[in-house]
């Protein structure tokens, strides 16, 4: 591990940072009792992080798949201090801002056709309730009140807040948090049902268009709003579907009048090697009918979500009887300055041409770290563009592979058995080599695997 014994660093050890976080800070989605050091971060640059020892560590998780443009990227910093400068923020309720105005633009300009109206929220877990909400005030502004139900797939993620937990399966995330609103039920995951994986055994059976046809008759496609998915199952544990399900998706949505949200608040902004996740299963030129994004729309460098709609959608919102509009909405969604690092953000994915970097390193990486499929304690390895997964036996595994990548200088993060690699998109081929090898030899350094 690289030591970096910079003055500044070393000086955040004398602040008390440590002693503050273990007395006072409560960690999401984290053991109170951590198996692996907690490590207190200070700074970072390009796919690099530096903590309060000196000691700095590849990312190889992107943050948590947000960083898209790496840290201290100088572009994203100006444009945030301009912003921040000049008008920090403003409610969006009556007023408009200069880069909220100019990045829903952009979002329309990157989007297919029709995909032109954006709302912005600070989370992809907001971007998902608002998403849910319009889908369901659409039809009943259009005279359809009973077409409440949202379907998602089991294993999906969708955020934390209760209604999206609502829209996942999975007991883990479900447990405690109850009870859930009606008008959720999931659709089997198309992941092979005898093996867990899928597509890459002949004998893999993975559920599709039959099935979900068969879901949505019981409950009545008249009473269905929205069907709500991930082009690519990230934190539900990377399961990339097979080609032609979100095709077969659209069209089941388009029979029974269905809207499709796609939530790409982790596929988005080129995570899988194209802008979008649906690119690679839907026709060019169209899309979902209500696209989510947040995580690397900024870079992780502030908070920010979009919902973004078309313009036959937006519209109906004039009938609302109580407002003429959209009754949602938070203080600071679609804040100046987090649109302003959205707006630079883009002009670095677009210059440095790094959703097509994407695809190429994110091959390198499935390939790098392919042959793990032979290890006793793998699973699967599977992945789509920077977005992969090395499934593990079990939980404690994954963990144990993450304290010892984490031992050797490199970050990753493993939801439940599934250690998922994403780094920022501007990772070089070499970092890639040195990411890999090291998550290679984590594995082969757990017990399971030795035995
Ligand atoms: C696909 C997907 N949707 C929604 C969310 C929730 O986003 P947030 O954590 O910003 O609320 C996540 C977070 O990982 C996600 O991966």
């Amino acid at each position: 591990m690289r030591v970096v014994a910079r003055r500044p660093i070393l000086e955040a050890e004398a602040t008390g940072a440590r002693q503050a976080d273990a007395a006072h800070l409560w960690h999401p989605w984290s053991p109170v009792d951590l198996a692996i050091e907690r490590l207190m971060l200070v700074e970072g640059h390009g796919c690099r992080v530096v903590d309060d020892r000196g000691r700095s560590y590849l990312d190889l998780r992107a943050g948590t798949l947000n960083a898209a443009v790496g840290y201290g990227h100088p572009r994203v910093v100006e444009a945030i201090s301009k912003q921040a400068s000049s008008l920090m923020t403003w409610d969006l309720a009556e007023v408009g801002t200069v880069p909220a105005a100019l990045l829903a633009q952009r979002i329309a300009s990157i989007t297919p056709e029709g995909l032109n109206r954006t709302l912005y929220c600070n989370s992809g877990s907001e971007a998902t309730e608002a998403a849910m909400k319009i889908a369901r005030m659409w039809h009943a502004l259009s005279g359809r009140p009973e077409r409440t139900w949202v379907l998602s797939f089991f294993d999906g993620y969708h955020g934390a807040t209760v209604a999206a937990v609502a829209a996942t399966g999975v007991g883990f995330r479900r447990q405690g948090s109850g009870p859930f609103p009606d008008g959720y039920a999931h659709l089997a995951t198309p992941r092979c049902v005898l093996c867990a994986a899928g597509q890459t055994h002949e004998s893999c059976q993975i559920p599709g268009p039959d099935q979900w046809r068969e879901q949505i008759q019981r409950i009545g496609p008249d009473r269905v709003a929205a069907v709500l998915v991930e082009p690519v199952l990230s934190v539900g544990g990377v399961i990339v579907p097979p080609r032609g399900h979100l095709r077969a998706l659209r069209e089941i949505c388009d029979r029974y009048g269905i809207l499709l949200i796609a939530d790409e608040v982790a596929t988005g902004i080129g995570r899988t090697g194209r802008m979008f996740g649906f690119e690679h299963d839907l026709d060019p030129g169209t899309g979902p009918d209500i696209l989510t994004t947040a995580k690397g729309l900024t870079g992780g460098y502030a908070p920010l979500s979009a919902v973004t709609v078309g313009e036959d959608i937006y519209a109906v919102f004039r009938r609302d009887p109580l407002l003429g509009g959209l009754r949602h909405g938070h203080t600071t969604g679609g804040h100046a300055t987090a649109c302003a690092a959205a707006l630079a953000v883009l002009d670095v994915l677009e210059e440095q041409n790094l959703v097509t970097a994407a695809a190429a390193r994110g091959e390198q990486l499935l390939a790098a770290v392919a042959p793990l499929r032979a290890s006793a304690c793998v699973r699967d390895v599977r992945g789509l563009g920077l977005l992969v997964g090395v499934e593990m036996d079990c939980l404690e595994s994954a963990a144990e592979v993450t304290g010892a990548a984490q031992e050797r200088g490199v970050l990753v993060r493993h939801f439940g058995p599934v250690i998922t690699l994403a780094p920022p998109l501007i990772v070089t081929p070499q970092e890639v080599q040195i990411g890999a090898e090291t998550v290679i030899e984590a594995v082969h350094l757990t017990g399971r695997d030795r035995a």
